[in-house]
């Protein structure tokens, strides 16, 4: 029988590139270029499965074609708003994601976010580099201690659980959050977490707020100007999460009115654009989306990705199932 053809609209690990050559008849996109709408549209006509990542906009407007081939999107990535579920679904399309593998790898992630903002890590180095450093004195780059503060987190998945894990048993912080769908009652008091109310409540107590809610357009703006303005002034913000959580332009004008002390950003409203107000700002620490990126944790979510593919096309019922 003909392997099921596959394509996958970026450059993956070689070793996961691999796995999946010796099983599929794949393509790769060469280039590594993100995908057009019509290169999209034709891959989703032209192969039995798609393997998008969140450089892709899979929305209604990709989907909204006939003659579809493909039965399934095997995501890159845990999170999945770059898809437009519904058109999916419309069109008889599984969709897969890649979560757990990536949860420690992000959660590391937001921590670095965490200490390069309380402890001025990006700044420090650029001021060595740009030869500015006269030498040591004690009031030099003075920034803020983490151990015995209030971490707050906006939604409490398994990324989140994790980062409280690492600032509660490494740094002795006290944990925050609020979450719709919290927790187990046991894994909360395990963690030495606080359930609030409400976001609002956790603005309102947390030196740092660390966001960990998925895209889309329920948390569209979540943190906007009025929620910002509920933060400590002495606080900082970390997005590890998806970019249009925050008002970009409500940030920026709290950063510039000290409403808050900094924020800590992975990733971005239009990424890969950064607003050159954010790009002028020396407390600001900006990374160019690395959640998940080590090779370790890349290789294993192309290898979740095979596995989904294998399962659905042996007639299983894939382990990541979205949709
Ligand atoms: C994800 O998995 O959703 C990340 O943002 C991509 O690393």
């Amino acid at each position: 029988m003909a392997k099921p053809k596959v394509i996958i609209t970026r450059r993956w690990p070689q070793g996961a590139e691999q796995a999946m050559q010796k099983h599929f008849d794949v393509t790769l996109n060469e280039d590594d270029v993100p995908m057009t709408t019509a290169q999209l549209q034709d891959a989703l006509r032209n192969y039995d499965a798609v393997c998008p990542t969140v450089s892709d906009k899979v929305n209604a407007e990709v989907l909204d074609i006939n003659g579809i081939q493909a039965k399934i999107l095997g995501n890159y990535g845990v999170g999945f708003n770059h898809i437009d579920l519904d058109a999916a679904k419309k069109q008889g399309l599984v969709v897969t994601n890649t979560p757990e593998v990536l949860t420690d790898c992000t959660a590391d992630l937001a921590m670095t976010l965490l200490f390069m903002i309380a402890r001025r890590a990006g700044e420090g180095e650029r001021h060595v580099r740009n030869r500015e450093w006269t030498g040591w004195r004690p009031t030099h780059m003075m920034g803020t201690s983490i151990t015995g503060k209030t971490l707050g987190l906006v939604g409490m998945g398994r990324i989140a659980r994790a980062m409280a894990h690492k600032a509660h048993f490494g740094f002795g912080m006290q944990i925050l959050f609020h979450d719709p769908y919290p927790p187990p009652k046991e894994v909360v008091d395990a963690l030495g977490a606080k359930q609030c109310d409400s976001i609002e409540d956790v603005l309102r107590q947390a030196d740092f707020v660390s966001l960990h809610c998925p895209g889309g357009k329920e948390t569209y703006h979540l943190i906007n100007e009025e929620r910002l303005a509920q933060m400590k002034p002495g606080a900082f913000l970390v997005n590890s999460a998806r970019g249009d959580v925050i008002d970009q332009q409500a940030l920026i004008a709290a950063l510039q009115n000290s409403t808050i002390a900094g924020a800590a950003l992975d990733v971005y409203e239009g990424e890969p654009n950064v607003p050159a107000e954010l790009l002028g700002m020396d407390n600001v620490v900006l990374l160019p989306h690395l959640g998940s990126a080590t090779l370790e944790t890349r290789m294993a979510m192309g290898m979740r990705v095979f596995d989904n593919l294998v399962a659905f096309f042996d007639g299983k019922e894939p382990g990541d199932r979205v949709v």
